[in-house]
């Protein structure tokens, strides 16, 4: 059965560290209307800020842009979370999933476990990327709620 949104909310804002707390602050605001638990906030928190650090740091690294993202609630709660960037993209999706594995430089000390933070976290991942073209992430989570049946 064809699962009924109820509400969207799109964002977009400048590829620059300091946006990624006004992201995972905005990814909060829109969650609360699902009356979810703090422990379910604090994940969706640190999960889109896992996805819009990558695309700030990994996708605009060699350039400037926009990261864009969109918010979707269903009926049945399911929380839907796309993050984009239009930046460098990544060659192998599969690799770059693996725990452990970076590309940044040494100095910049990155342990390579942002994608296994995000599948930790949410139900589940998707990505989508072409080198050159950009990155999709999707975040989706049910919410169960202080009320729900978790
Ligand atoms: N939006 C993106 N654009 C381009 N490359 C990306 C993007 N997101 C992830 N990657 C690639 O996938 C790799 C793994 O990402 P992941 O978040 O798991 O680890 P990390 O960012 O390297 O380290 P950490 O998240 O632990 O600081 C990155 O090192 C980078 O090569
Ligand atoms: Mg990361």
């Amino acid at each position: 059965m064809k699962k009924i949104m109820i509400n969207e909310c799109k964002v977009r804002f400048r590829a620059i560290s300091r946006n990624e707390s006004f992201s995972r602050s905005t990814a909060a605001a829109f969650a609360m209307q699902c009356d979810p638990t703090a422990s379910e906030i604090a994940e969706i928190k640190t999960a889109v800020s896992e996805a819009v650090t990558n695309a700030i740091v990994h996708g605009y690294r060699d350039s400037a842009g926009d990261v864009e993202m969109i918010m979707r609630l269903y009926e049945d709660s399911t929380l839907y979370i796309q993050i984009r960037d239009r930046g460098a993209g990544i060659g192998d999706v599969h690799a770059a999933m693996q725990p452990m594995f970076t590309t940044a430089p040494a100095d910049e000390e990155r342990s390579g476990l942002g994608f296994t933070v995000m599948e930790s976290f949410m139900d589940k991942v998707r990505v989508r990327s072409a080198e050159g073209r950009g990155t999709t992430v999707t975040l989706e989570k049910k919410i169960g709620g202080k009320s729900g049946a978790r």
